[in-house]
């Protein structure tokens, strides 16, 4: 059953790209919808975003004693004054430990159907409170995360404002609920590319429209689409040629670790591609430093196609229509330690 829904995947992908003529903006808001303030609202569940949990939320991301070594942030591995990701190629975690991945950008994470590049947290609640535990990132424990923030006389009165009805407002969900109120505010809304769906058809010159429409028409649409343009489902990576192993190794066989499911081995989230031009090196190993190699990988061993250097830059032209305002990121004061404050390990 699987492998027909991939033959039937790999024939619509593979199939002659058909040159639709038409209206270029009608066909992009068929498939992809600009970021605005109602998009936020209805995709986080069972945590209603307010203010006090915001501003927590956002000194616990700049906070790096959620770590065992009091050095790494959540901010270390995702800089928001690099597009939401470090330098690459791989993260660096607890003790210099190089994980497997590339960092994936917090910036409009919330969108995304599933977090991780395997989508195993269903949502970012359920994600923030893996990397504090992971021996590669943060290395730490939810008791001792606990104990950390309970000494500290001002982290404690901000979780009672932020959870008011919680009989335990200081809690390790506590914390990653409040950390998604925070990354729910960073969105990246006013990319040129949302000025022209929403009707400004000088948003885009000549090359990055010729770059939608081949976007639109080759084929690249039907996996990096919505609010994201991407992030929005799973897909072998490599429908028409397996990628090299230096940028998909066989050790990591991608959402079968999920599933337990031989039929999806190397099937990954569809990369989200907003802000992509800002944030290179790319794919799940972060083994290719241009936007110009990711585009002709794509091409060939999603669709099969080789494309001509023009049409490559055109869609890198494009992608770069994707970069939106950047969310202010203000450095938070954070509170103090105190005599009670667990020590860096
Ligand atoms: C994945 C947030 C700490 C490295 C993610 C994702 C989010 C996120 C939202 C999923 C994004 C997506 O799937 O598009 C956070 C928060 C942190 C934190 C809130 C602090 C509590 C770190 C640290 C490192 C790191 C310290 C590096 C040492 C990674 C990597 C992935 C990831 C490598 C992808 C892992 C995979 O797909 O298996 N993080 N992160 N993160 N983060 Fe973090
Ligand atoms: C990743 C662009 C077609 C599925 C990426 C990335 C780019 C990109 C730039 C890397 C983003 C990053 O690392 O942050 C394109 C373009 C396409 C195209 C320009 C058309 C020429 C497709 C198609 C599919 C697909 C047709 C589905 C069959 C994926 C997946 C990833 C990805 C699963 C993540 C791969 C990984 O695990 O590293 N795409 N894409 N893409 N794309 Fe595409």
């Amino acid at each position: 059953m699987y492998l027909t829904r991939f033959a039937a995947l790999a024939a619509t992908l593979l199939a002659p790209a058909m040159a639709v003529a038409g209206d270029l903006r009608a066909d992009a808001n068929a498939v992809f919808k600009p970021i605005d303030a109602a998009s936020v609202a209805s995709v986080v569940k069972n945590n209603e975003i307010t203010p006090a949990k915001i501003d927590l939320g956002a000194k616990l991301f700049f906070d790096p004693r959620l770590s065992k070594s009091q050095i790494i942030s959540c901010n270390s591995c995702h800089n928001l004054g690099t597009g939401g990701v470090d330098a690459g190629p791989t993260s660096i975690g607890h003790g210099w430990a190089k994980g497997p991945r590339r960092a994936p950008t917090v910036l409009n994470a919330v969108f995304n159907v599933a977090q991780f590049w395997d989508g195993r947290a269903v949502d970012l609640k359920a994600q923030a409170k893996g990397p504090v535990q992971a021996d590669v990132e943060m290395n730490n424990t939810p008791a001792q995360v606990e104990k950390m923030l309970n000494s500290m006389p001002a982290y404690v009165a901000e979780f009672k404002a932020a959870f008011p009805a919680d009989p335990k407002p200081v809690s390790f969900d506590n914390m990653a609920k409040a950390i998604e109120a925070f990354e729910a505010t960073l969105t990246t809304p006013n990319a040129p590319f949302d000025k022209f769906l929403k009707g400004d058809v000088n948003a885009l010159n000549d090359v990055e429209k010729k770059g939608l429409r081949l976007f639109i028409d080759k084929g690249c649409a039907a996996c990096h689409g919505g609010v994201n343009i991407g992030g929005n489902g799973y897909f072998p990576f490599g429908v028409a040629q397996k990628p090299g192993v230096e940028i998909m190794p066989v050790a990591d066989k991608g959402r079968s670790k999920v599933t337990n499911d031989v039929a999806d081995d190397f099937v990954f989230r569809s990369a989200p591609l907003r802000n992509v031009a800002l944030r290179a090196p790319y794919f799940h190993t972060g083994s290719v430093w241009t936007l110009e190699e990711a585009v002709d990988l794509m091409a060939k061993d999603q669709l099969g196609e080789n494309l001509s250097d023009p049409d490559i830059k055109a869609i890198v032209a494009f992608l770069g229509t994707l970069n939106g305002d950047q969310p202010k990121a203000i450095y938070p004061v954070l509170p103090p330690r105190t005599k009670d404050t667990p020590l860096p390990q």
